[in-house]
C-alpha cells in the first residue's frame, strides 16, 4: 500500500487551526500509510512523552480521541507491542473529509514531555480509495463494529414523476426523519426475536452512530451496545440487527444493517496460536453462500500465500469453524522474555487481520474485515538443551536453543567459576551466538573434555566420565530480569592411560618409580607392602620419595618395613618388595612384586614359624674352621649347604639342642654354631674336646606365641624382643601378609 501522509507544512495549517500554534514535524517519528478502508498513523515509541493524545478536526469542530467517543466514530488507538503509538481511523470516520474518491484527515498528536511542556504536531493524511467499495462492508474492529452499504436509490422510471417534482431535501434534513428497527431476541420466547423501533435521533442517544454520504450508508457501535445481543455456538459472535427505514425521493426503503463480529481471544493449540471464529455468519448471509476470498494480514499488511505458508500460519475450515493457526513466536508477532519464579516463559502478540468476502442472495459482494490483536502470555517455554557432543571429538558441544532478540547470555558459570564472555575465548571456552533464520538465537558452547574446569571420574577398565556441569546467565532487556538455565552434561571415554609402576634392586633396597597415568594422582593410594604410603611411614622406614614430572620415585631400604623375607642362602638374602597402587574410589590395584637378592656372608633370621636360618663366616677364624665342620649344640644338626668360608643351618627352635628360657614374658630360644671335626674312625675320643669356634645364636618370641620375624647379625644376638622396627643392630623384616606361608616354607638357599 501506498503511503501517502503528507505533514503538513506549519504555516499552511495556521491558516485553519487557530486553536494551537504547531511544532514541526520531527523526521521519522511518525508513520502514516493508507490501508482498504482506514488511515494508520503510528508514533514512535521513543517519541512518546509523559502524557500524549490525538486530536482530529474537521473543520473548525476539534476533538479529543477518546474511549466512548473513539469507538462510536471510528477510531482506534493502541500501544503496540513494540511501544509504538498506533492510530487506525477508518476512511468513514467522523471528522474526514469524504470526497468519495479521496478520504482526508487532520490529526493532532499532542505530546506532553517530561517538563510539561505540550507540543502539537498536526498531520493532515490523505488517502486514496484504492479497492472500490462493495454493495456491503463490515470492519470487526477493536473497539467496535460498522457496517456500511450502498445507498438504494429508487430507478427513475418507477418514481412516475418529473424530475422538478424530485426533493430538494438536504441528506441531513432526511436522516433525522430515518427510523431504526432494532430485532433483539424476546425475553420470555425461545429462540424468539422482537422488533424495536425507535427514530435515528434516539438511536444516537443509545451508542449507534448512524449516517450517510453520498453513495453510502452506515452504522457503527462500540461492543456491548444496549440492543446487541451474543450467538453462542462453537465461537462467540456478538450481533446488532437494525433495519433502517429512510426515504429518497419520497419512496420509503428499507435496508438490513445487521453486523456481526466474533469476540473470540486467541488461545494455544499445540504450539500454535489458535483463533477460531464462525464460518458461518448466519445473522448475515443470505444464502445461498458463495465464499469469494479469505486473506490474512499482519500489522495491517496482507501476507501473501507464499510468505503465510512459509511462516507456517495457516487458515482451516473445521466443520463449520474458521481456524485460524499461527506458531507460537512466528514471525509477524513480537516475543516478549519473561523470568517468573526462575522460569523462562514467553508472551506473543500477533496484531491481525482477516479479510473475508463473500456473495449471498442478498449481495452480490460484502466484503469484511476482521482487526485482532491476538495475545498469549507466560507460555512457559522450555529452553532446547541440545547435546551436540561427539566423544571422539574431545569436546563438549552444547546448545541452547531458542531466543528472541530481547534475551542474552551474559556469563556462564562452570563449576562455580564465572566466566565472563569477553574472557572465555582466553580459557580455552568457545562460545558463540547464532541468529536463525526467524530472527531468534541460538548459543553454542564448546570446552575440551582436559578443561580444568571439567570434572573428571574415573569408572574403571580405563574409562574415564567427564562431566560439564554449567549455569547459562541472560539477561532479558529491558527489564534486566536474570535467567539462569543449569545444564550438565557427560561423556564416557575409555581414554585412561593407567600409573604404572616399575622396581630394580640396588645395593641397598629396592627402587620403585611409579609412572602417573593420566588421571589425577592423587585418586591413587600407594602401598608397600600391606601399609599405605605417608609421610609418617616414609620417615619411620627411611624411605626416599620424590616426585619427578612423570613418575615418582621411591626407595626402600633392604631392612625397611615392608620388605618380605622370602629366603636365605649363599648367594644371599632373598626378598620382596610389593608395591601397589589403589584407586580409592573403583578399588582398581597396579601391583608391582620386587624381587631381590642381596649378598650377605652371616645373618640369622628368627622366622614366625618358630624356625631358626642362620649363616656364619669362618673366614678369618685361626685357627682354621672347615665349615664342613661346624654343628649346632646337637652335633647331629650340620649346615645345609656350605662354600668356602660359609655355612648355612636351619632348624626348628624344638630341636638341635636348642635352649629355651622364659625371660618375663619373653621366652629366650638359644643355640650355637660350633666347629665339631669329625675324628678319624680310628681314633674316637671318649668325650668331645672344646670347640674352639663358637657363635652364639639367639631368638626371642613373646611367650604368647605371637611369633614375628626378626633377623640379626648373629655376631649380635638379640637379648629382648625387637622394640621398634630399626633393631640396633639390625633391622627387622616385616613379612608380607600373603608372603607369610610361603617365606615359612621356602626351602633355605633361594
Ligand atoms: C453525518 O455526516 C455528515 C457528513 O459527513 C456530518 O456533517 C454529520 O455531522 C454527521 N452526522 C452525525 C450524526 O455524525
Ligand atoms: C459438525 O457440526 C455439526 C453441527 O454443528 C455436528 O452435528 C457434527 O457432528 C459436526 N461434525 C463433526 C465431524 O464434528
Ligand atoms: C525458530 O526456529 C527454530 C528452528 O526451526 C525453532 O525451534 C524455534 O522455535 C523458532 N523460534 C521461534 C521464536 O519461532
Ligand atoms: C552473570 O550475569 C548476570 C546478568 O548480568 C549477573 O546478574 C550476574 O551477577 C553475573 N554472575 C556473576 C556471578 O557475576
Ligand atoms: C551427551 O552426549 C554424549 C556423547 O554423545 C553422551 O555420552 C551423553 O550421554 C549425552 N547426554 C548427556 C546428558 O550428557
Ligand atoms: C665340604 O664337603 C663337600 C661335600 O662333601 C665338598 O665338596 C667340599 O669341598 C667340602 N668343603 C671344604 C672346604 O672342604
Amino acid at each position: 500500500m501506498d503511503v501517502k501522509c503528507v505533514g503538513l507544512l506549519w504555516f499552511v495549517l495556521l491558516a485553519f487551526c487557530p486553536f494551537s500554534v504547531p511544532d514541526s514535524i520531527p523526521i521519522g517519528m511518525f508513520k502514516a500509510e493508507c490501508h482498504d478502508r482506514h488511515f494508520r498513523l503510528s508514533v514512535s515509541a521513543n517519541f512518546l512523552g509523559q502524557k500524549f493524545r490525538f486530536d482530529v478536526q474537521g473543520g473548525s469542530e476539534i476533538h479529543e480521541i477518546s474511549d466512548q467517543w473513539a469507538a462510536e466514530c471510528g477510531y482506534t488507538f493502541t500501544l503496540d507491542s513494540w511501544g509504538d503509538l498506533q492510530l487506525r481511523a477508518s476512511y468513514l470516520a467522523c471528522l474526514v473529509e469524504n470526497k468519495d474518491s479521496e478520504f482526508q484527515l487532520l490529526v493532532w498528536f499532542v505530546n506532553k514531555d517530561s517538563n510539561g511542556e505540550e507540543k502539537s504536531y498536526p498531520l493532515l493524511l490523505t488517502c486514496p480509495l484504492q479497492i472500490p467499495w462493495s454493495p456491503r462492508e463490515f470492519v470487526c474492529e477493536e473497539n467496535y463494529m460498522e457496517v456500511s452499504v450502498l445507498k438504494r436509490v429508487p430507478p427513475d422510471d418507477h418514481m412516475g414523476m418529473g424530475s422538478e417534482t424530485r426533493s430538494p431535501v438536504g441528506l441531513d434534513e432526511g436522516l433525522t426523519e430515518w427510523r431504526v428497527v432494532f430485532r433483539i431476541p424476546a425475553l420470555h420466547q425461545e429462540g424468539g426475536m422482537k422488533e424495536e423501533t425507535v427514530p435515528v435521533r434516539m438511536a444516537h442517544l443509545l451508542g449507534y452512530h448512524i449516517n450517510t454520504t453520498d453513495t453510502r450508508i452506515l452504522m457503527r457501535c462500540p461492543y456491548g451496545s444496549k440492543l446487541a445481543y451474543t450467538l453462542q455456538d462453537e465461537t462467540e459472535l456478538e450481533v446488532v440487527s437494525p433495519t433502517i427505514l429512510y426515504k429518497v425521493k419520497w419512496t420509503l426503503l428499507t435496508v438490513d444493517m445487521s453486523v456481526a463480529c466474533s469476540k473470540n481471544q486467541a488461545q494455544m493449540d499445540g504450539s500454535n496460536v489458535l483463533w477460531s471464529l464462525p464460518r458461518d455468519l448466519l445473522p448475515l448471509v443470505h444464502p445461498p453462500f458463495i465464499e469469494k476470498g479469505l486473506k490474512l494480514g499482519v500489522r495491517g499488511r496482507y501476507l501473501s500465500e507464499c510468505v503465510a505458508h512459509q511462516r507456517g500460519y495457516m487458515i482451516h475450515d473445521n466443520n463449520g469453524t474458521l481456524e485460524v493457526r499461527i506458531p507460537f513466536g512466528a514471525e509477524g508477532g513480537f516475543i516478549k522474555s519473561h523470568v517468573i519464579d526462575g522460569r523462562y516463559s514467553q508472551s506473543y502478540f500477533v496484531d491481525l487481520f482477516l479479510l473475508r468476502e463473500w456473495e449471498d442472495a442478498a449481495w452480490s459482494l460484502t466484503r469484511q474485515q476482521t482487526f485482532r490483536a491476538l495475545s498469549i502470555r507466560h507460555l512457559p517455554r522450555p529452553i532446547t538443551f541440545i547435546n551436540r557432543t561427539v566423544t571422539s571429538q574431545g569436546e563438549f558441544s552444547v546448545s541452547l536453543c531458542c531466543f528472541p532478540p530481547d534475551i542474552s547470555l551474559v556469563n556462564v558459570s562452570v563449576a562455580d567459576q564465572l566466566l565472563v564472555w569477553e574472557e572465555m575465548e582466553k580459557s580455552g571456552v568457545r562460545l558463540s551466538q547464532n541468529p536463525m533464520l526467524n530472527n531468534s538465537y541460538t548459543y553454542l558452547l564448546r570446552i575440551p573434555f582436559e578443561h580444568p574446569l571439567i570434572s573428571q571420574k574415573y569408572l574403571g577398565d580405563r574409562f574415564r566420565r567427564y562431566t560439564f556441569s554449567g549455569v547459562f546467565s541472560f539477561i532479558l532487556f529491558p527489564d534486566e530480569d536474570v535467567y539462569n538455565h543449569p545444564a550438565t552434561v557427560e561423556a564416557e571415554l575409555q581414554d585412561v592411560v593407567l600409573p604404572k609402576l616399575e622396581g630394580e634392586c640396588t645395593k641397598h633396597g629396592v627402587h620403585v618409580l611409579a609412572y602417573y597415568g593420566n588421571i589425577d594422582s592423587s585418586e591413587w593410594s600407594m602401598y608397600v607392602g600391606d601399609m599405605g604410603l605417608n609421610w609418617d611411614l616414609v620417615e619411620l622406614g627411611g624411605f626416599s620419595l620424590e616426585a619427578h614430572e612423570r613418575y615418582l620415585s621411591l626407595e626402600v631400604p633392604l631392612y625397611a618395613p615392608g620388605m618380605a623375607y622370602e629366603g636365605l642362602g649363599l648367594q644371599g638374602l632373598l626378598v620382596s618388595l610389593t608395591v601397589s597402587l589403589v584407586h580409592f574410589e573403583v578399588a582398581e590395584e597396579q601391583t608391582h612384586l620386587q624381587r631381590c637378592v642381596f649378598p650377605v656372608n652371616e645373618l640369622l633370621v628368627c622366622l614366625p614359624n618358630g624356625r631358626m636360618v642362620v649363616m656364619v663366616d669362618t673366614a678369618g677364624v685361626s685357627p682354621q674352621v672347615n665349615p664342613n665342620h661346624t654343628s649346632l649344640l646337637d652335633p647331629a644338626c650340620r649346615p645345609l649347604v656350605t662354600d668356602q668360608s660359609r655355612a648355612l643351618f636351619s632348624f626348628s627352635i624344638n630341636s638341635c639342642g636348642t635352649v629355651a628360657k622364659n625371660d618375663g614374658n619373653q621366652i629366650i630360644y638359644r643355640n650355637e654354631v660350633r666347629n665339631m671335626p669329625p675324628f678319624p674312625p680310628n681314633l674316637r675320643p671318649l668325650s668331645q674336646p672344646q670347640p674352639h669356634y663358637r657363635v652364639p645364636l639367639a631368638c626371642v618370641h613373646p611367650e604368647n606365641g605371637d611369633h614375628t620375624l626378626s633377623i640379626y647379625l648373629p655376631s649380635h644376638p638379640p637379648t629382648s624382643l625387637p622394640i621398634t622396627p630399626t633393631h640396633k643392630t639390625a633391622s627387622y623384616i616385616k613379612p608380607h601378609e600373603d608372603k607369610d606361608e610361603r617365606s615359612q616354607s621356602l626351602p633355605v638357599g633361594g
